[in-house]
């Protein structure tokens, strides 16, 4: 009987996906609540068929070459800024990731940092547990409407449009802007395509949703800070690099924006003393806009699906870089 598969697992996922994989794999799996170093992490994938990532885990042609036993790298993620997808190719390297899945619980926590940052929710349960509440104030603690308020979406892909349709029930008018124009998503989501600057400077909120690319790392910074009014609300739930962090401190010190919700920061995780952590009109969590329990188990799970669809030389429900089945299985 030939022997099993083996697959590393760079961390404790939902059991949903390692019941998946150990019906056919002898699965290892790094239980450390940190990352796995890099020795670790070559260790974890010495003699592996396929490895079963974290956004963690920065997966590059080195690594690949230290470990050519690997034929596909499943990450448990929607991003895969952390693989180095064309040295994957060159390799033969399957890389897949986990859309789809998260959609609506990321939509929906951007909302959430939405609604957070621009009415203090942070900030006024802080001022309560630290005994400031004295009494009803007229002005205390206001904050920005969202209702009718313009929401300004930048990267209109899956997360995105799911944004849309949320903001929809709050009667916002949304812009979006994208590289990538859907002929039908005007009529259909009821938005408007419009150039980065004018969103900008027309919105009321401006939502990140874009891969981190060379193209779109720093896309908010000075220059962009300069253009939104003050009255704005950032929200990150994308990836930190897309936002300048000195050039967002800067702005949310001298009140250039009004306020900005972070899933995601650069670096991740920030030191506990960073401005972005102590200054009152900043709301950071430590990426979890997918983090439901159903969520996480459907990223468990497709991440699996993935992986095994490529040790059995099929097609996976997602890959991004299929030109390596195109040849038959990768090498
Ligand atoms: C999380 O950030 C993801 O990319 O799924």
């Amino acid at each position: 009987m030939a022997a099993k598969p083996r697959v590393a697992v760079t961390r404790l996922i939902p059991e949903a996906g390692l019941d998946l994989l150990r019906t056919r794999c002898d699965v290892q799996v790094w239980e450390g609540d940190l990352p796995p170093s890099g020795d670790a992490l070559h260790t974890l994938l010495e003699g592996a068929d396929a490895a079963l990532t974290l956004l963690t885990e920065k997966i590059d042609g080195a690594l690949l070459d230290r470990h050519p036993t690997i034929r596909v790298v499943s990450n448990f993620a929607v991003g895969f800024d952390n693989v180095d997808v064309d040295a994957a190719t060159a390799r033969g390297v399957a890389v897949c990731n986990t859309p789809g899945v998260l959609t609506a619980a990321t939509a929906e926590f951007a909302f959430t940092l939405l609604m957070a940052a621009s009415r203090r929710v942070v900030e006024a349960a802080t001022y309560v547990r630290d005994g400031k509440w004295q009494t009803w104030g007229p002005k205390l603690l206001l904050g920005q409407d969202i209702v009718g308020a313009t929401l300004g979406i930048v990267g209109f892909g899956r997360i995105g449009k799911e944004l849309a349709k949320m903001a929809t029930g709050f009667n916002m008018t949304i812009l979006a802007n994208d590289a990538y124009q859907d002929p039908t998503a005007e009529a259909e989501y009821g938005m408007t395509y419009v150039e980065l600057d004018d969103l900008l400077a027309r919105s009321d909120f401006v939502s990140l949703h874009v891969a981190l690319t060379p193209e779109t790392r720093h896309m908010i910074s000075t220059r962009e800070f300069g253009i939104m009014k003050p009255t704005a609300v950032l929200i990150n739930a994308a990836r930190g690099p897309v936002v300048d962090t000195d050039a967002l401190v800067t702005a949310l010190r001298n009140g250039d924006i009004f306020a900005a919700g972070l899933d995601v920061t650069d670096p991740e995780p920030l030191p506990v003393d960073h401005p972005l952590v102590t200054l009152p009109n900043c709301i950071v969590v430590p990426h979890i806009a997918s983090a439901t329990v159903t969520t996480r188990d459907a990223m468990a799970e497709l991440a699996a699906r993935n992986l095994l669809a490529v040790l059995d030389g099929e097609t996976p429900e997602v890959i991004v870089n299929p030109e390596v089945l195109k040849s038959g299985s990768p090498a």
